[in-house]
């Protein structure tokens, strides 16, 4: 084992058990990018400030970007006694290139370095985010402009409600992950501040410069208080409830998904290539993505409580607790980026099922409000329109029939006010399209909702 950085002031050798349960190492290797680069800035700051030598800077970014090509390679082995990847990296650069590797730490603590490392990460890991939902966003644009003549039970309850565009109902899906973008860049801002050079909590003596390393790194602020800059950890609590959000979104889709492709709905057909088989019922082929998908969600929920909670007993300012925030942030992301690729691929793929959709049209008296809506038109109070249309639904359940079974003769027992027109009132076609107000789901209104919800997806991918 390479000799502990902090081993000055101790006598005994950590016990194994020990040196095993402290160890993060196998967590947060991940941050080896990030730490090199992060060592890097603040070694040409140091330079640039006189506090390290010319030969010394060389030396250090020569011997990091060499670990860094070891590390890429797989030949750089990870000593969990060292703890962590910070302690790995610099042990093995000292090893490396000798005195000037012992100088790196100088005006800087492993407290500033870490939150510094994580929030480079977790700037990177939004980007990524951010692209799966627009890769997300445009096949539910694409999706939708396949289907704006492709009519669906609109539903409350998950009772049959009133025929929707399936292009409107996709269309929601776009506007939550469009809040969702928007959350990324809201989020990025507060991600994008640099810790570094707070040290361990007070601050430094040196006489460093923290803007020019925060510009070398691209941060667009430097975190004002050095107590809160090492104790704060908001950012990757934002990240998870960015994904958690994310996750909830998708998770309804999924749900929705796995409805409409259970046979008693039959809405949609999902590809074989997003579905699985069972190992007994040769007839199976199951929606498991969309249900792991909704079954992950859960676990990026517990992430960030789990971080919450870790945060929420903290005195200032570090404490080890904070270690045990990778993991959640970690996975939080992960899942929530693979769940976006797979989700932009299972709305891609999915077909509807024109069959069941128009059986269920038929069958749950969807364009009763238009029927109501007929009669209140025709000077009958909404109140009355209401009670008249339930009756008529009422006699159809009797009598097992649906409204376009009935005649104008029957229809004229319930009220004297019903004219040979209220056939086309009761159509799902005609009822979408009287959907006109701002927002509804009638087909002009849906076109024009598709158009300028491209062009608010080409802009965010412009950068505008
Ligand atoms: N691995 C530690 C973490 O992730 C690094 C900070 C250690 N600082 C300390 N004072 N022990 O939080």
């Amino acid at each position: 084992m390479k000799g502990k950085p902090w081993s000055g002031r101790f006598s005994q050798e950590t016990e194994k058990l020990v040196e095993r349960f402290t160890s993060s190492v196998d967590v947060d290797a991940r941050l080896y990018l990030e730490d090199i680069e992060a060592s890097k800035a603040h070694a040409r700051m140091l330079g640039r400030r006189g506090i390290l030598g010319e030969a010394e800077v060389e030396a250090i970014l020569g011997g990091l970007d060499a670990i860094r090509q070891d590390i890429e390679s797989g030949s750089f082995v990870f000593d969990p006694g060292l703890e962590d990847v910070h302690m790995n990296i610099e042990v093995e650069l000292t090893r490396r290139i000798g005195e000037a590797g012992k100088k790196l730490h100088t005006a800087r603590s492993r407290n500033d370095q870490v939150v510094t490392d994580l929030r480079l990460y977790t700037r990177k890991a939004l980007e990524r985010i951010a692209s799966g939902l627009e890769s997300f966003m445009d096949a539910v644009l694409d999706k939708a402009a396949e289907h704006v003549d492709t009519i669906i039970p609109g539903m409350t309850h998950l009772q049959h409600a009133q025929p929707v565009s399936l292009a409107h109902h996709l269309l929601a899906y776009f506007e939550m992950a469009l809040r969702d973008r928007e959350r990324v860049s809201q989020v990025m801002e507060r991600v994008n501040v640099m810790p570094l050079g707070s040290a361990a909590l007070a601050g430094t003596p040196h006489g460093i410069d923290r803007l020019s390393t925060a510009y070398d790194l691209g941060f667009t602020a430097v975190a004002r208080n050095s107590i809160d800059a090492v104790s704060d950890r908001d950012f990757a609590l934002e990240a998870t409830f960015l994904c958690a959000v994310i996750m909830m979104h998708l998770s309804r889709l999924a749900e929705e998904i796995v409805i409409w492709n259970s046979q008693p709905f039959s809405f949609v057909e999902l590809p074989d290539a997003y579905c699985t088989g069972s190992s007994i019922m040769p007839q199976k082929k199951n929606p498991d993505v969309a249900e792991l998908v909704r079954g992950k969600t859960g676990t990026v929920y517990g992430d960030l409580v789990a971080l919450l909670t870790m945060m929420k007993g903290l005195p200032l300012a570090y404490n080890r607790d904070m270690q045990e925030d990778k993991g959640p942030l970690f996975r939080s992301l992960d899942t929530t980026c693979a769940c976006l690729d797979v989700m932009a691929g299972l709305v891609r793929g999915m077909e509807p099922n024109g069959p069941g959709i128009e059986r269920s049209l038929k069958e749950g008296f969807i364009t009763a409000t238009d029927l109501a809506d007929y009669l209140a038109s025709r000077g009958m109070p909404f109140r009355d329109a209401h009670r008249v249309t339930g009756e008529i639904v009422s006699h159809c359940l009797r009598t097992s029939k649906v409204f376009s079974d009935l005649t104008l003769e029957d229809l004229k027992a319930f009220s004297p006010l019903f004219e040979p027109g209220v056939f086309e009132v009761i159509d799902p076609r005609v009822s979408v399209d009287r959907r006109t107000s701002m927002g509804g789901t009638a087909r002009p209104n849906v076109r024009a909702a598709l158009d300028e919800a491209r062009a608010i997806l080409e802009g965010i991918r412009r950068g505008a």
